[in-house]
């Protein structure tokens, strides 16, 4: 089996961790560093690449026109900012890479550019950064919009921001701070040029006012419309993508990639990394136990995946009726994950249907030892032709002890999990097999 770039995708972001759990709250508080910087300690160890940190701007109230489940249940709310954790987590931490998540649409690029390329100064090479265009009106109307801006528009405007960000940190050649101190030189003024930007959404003049760096940080995206596929392909180093079925994982690298090579890329700087949580259980009984009472489709259950899906879709699910067919569903939000919610049951299911297939397959779950799980996630990689996948979850000690402990080495035995991270920074070691 081949080596796989492997990596974890915190999808509650810097927010509440394990609210529910037992464990939860034990020994450390979701609003300080330590656990974040904990579980980053434990990545690297493990040879993940790269760490993900969600982000959204707002208090969901879609589902059902109310906070109320959302709050209760703590789901995307409350979390801080990112961007104030990665220096917690680089000085933890010396080879695995950090990427916090950012918004095209509300961060000017030229603010990005510049917090980016500080970081990556603090990061030697480490930083990454998951570009998002934040789907959702209740985050544009935290910016002075009244609702987000198109779909297909709000990727053209953050082709352009993506443009200008990497000009803006290469508007200094890399030799330009020559530190003459006998001629009293300190930067050399014809290597730092204005890049004079006037496009169809920004007008930047620049040059960037921080110092150049040595390395890019490197740029995640998670698009999976037709749209977000051509923005990921054309700009992405890495693609985070949910995993479905391995038809439709294999389709979604292959398009990439494509889009990669019409626009004069090497696909194979391209990684497509799936998302999927792994439920290590001690044997087969366990497994079976476990799957029964995740695909129990109790109230708490309807809730959880209804809230999730109408908050990410802006499409209030609370409204239909459980036991009749889903209507024909259409989004400015996020598409790529309204259509895998509508596809997760034959077309003309109802929405119950829908939630208990999913139900039973358990979304991005796979249940069972560490020998089983590591086999399914070697079975996938060879028929998707993948590159690899983030693992998913919490980051509470508990639970990431209880993932990657046994998983580790069960990978390891297989040849598809590195035994060490290079030092070479985050692009480094993406691209090194
Ligand atoms: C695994 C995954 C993680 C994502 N993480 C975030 C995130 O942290 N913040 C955010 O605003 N959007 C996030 N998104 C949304 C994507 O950035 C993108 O906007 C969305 O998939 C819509 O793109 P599409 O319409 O091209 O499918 C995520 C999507 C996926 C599939």
């Amino acid at each position: 089996m081949a080596l796989q770039h492997f990596g974890w995708f915190l999808g509650a972001g810097f927010g509440v961790q394990g609210w529910g759990d037992p464990t939860y709250g034990v020994g450390y508080d979701w609003k300080q560093p330590p656990v974040y910087q904990d579980a980053a300690r434990v990545f690297e160890a493990a040879g993940l690449d790269l760490f993900i940190i969600e982000d959204g701007v707002t208090v969901p109230d879609t589902y059902g026109g109310s906070a109320e489940v959302n709050l209760a249940a703590a789901r995307f709310v409350p979390k801080h900012d990112p961007l104030p954790l990665v220096p917690y987590l680089l000085a933890a931490t010396e080879k695995i890479g950090i990427v916090p998540t950012l918004s095209a649409s509300f961060y000017e690029p030229f603010t990005a550019a510049r917090l980016l390329a500080t970081l990556q100064h603090f990061a030697n090479g480490r930083l990454g950064f998951n570009v998002v265009t934040s789907g959702s009106d209740l985050a544009a109307q935290n910016y002075g919009l009244d609702k987000q801006i198109d779909h297909d528009l709000r990727y053209d405007r953050a082709e352009e921001w993506v443009q200008v960000v990497r000009a803006l940190w290469r508007s200094w050649d890399a030799d330009a701070i020559v530190e003459d101190a006998a001629g009293g030189v300190f930067a050399d003024f014809t290597k730092v040029r204005t890049i004079d930007h006037k496009g169809e959404f920004f007008q930047v003049r620049g040059p960037l006012n921080t110092a150049p760096l040595e390395s890019e940080p490197v740029m995640v995206q998670a698009g999976a419309s037709g749209k977000g596929q051509d923005f990921a392909g054309r700009n992405s180093d890495v693609i985070l993508a949910l995993a479905s079925t391995p038809e439709r994982m294999r389709a979604h690298r292959e398009e990439v990639r494509a889009v990669a090579v019409r626009n004069g890329r090497n696909p194979d700087d391209l990684k497509v990394l799936f998302v999927v949580n792994p439920i290590v259980t001690a044997n087969a009984e366990e497994a079976a136990s476990t799957r029964a009472h995740r695909s129990q489709l109790t109230q708490a259950a309807i809730d959880e995946a209804l809230q999730g899906v109408s908050y990410l879709s802006g499409v209030d699910f609370k409204k239909f009726e459980l036991d009749a067919p889903l209507p024909e569903l259409t989004t400015n939000s996020n598409q790529g994950t309204l259509d895998n919610f509508v596809k997760s049951a034959p077309a003309g299911s109802t929405l119950r249907e829908i939630l208990q297939a999913r139900a039973n397959k358990d979304g991005l779950a796979i249940i069972g030892t560490p020998d089983e799980i590591a086999d399914h996630l070697g079975e996938l990689s060879e028929a998707v032709g993948g590159d690899g996948f983030l693992f998913t979850g919490q980051v509470h000690p508990a639970n990431v002890h209880r993932t990657l402990d046994p998983l580790v080495p069960a990978l390891r035995r297989r040849g598809l999990l590195r035994t060490e991270l290079g030092d070479g920074g985050l692009r480094a070691n993406l691209t090194d097999f």
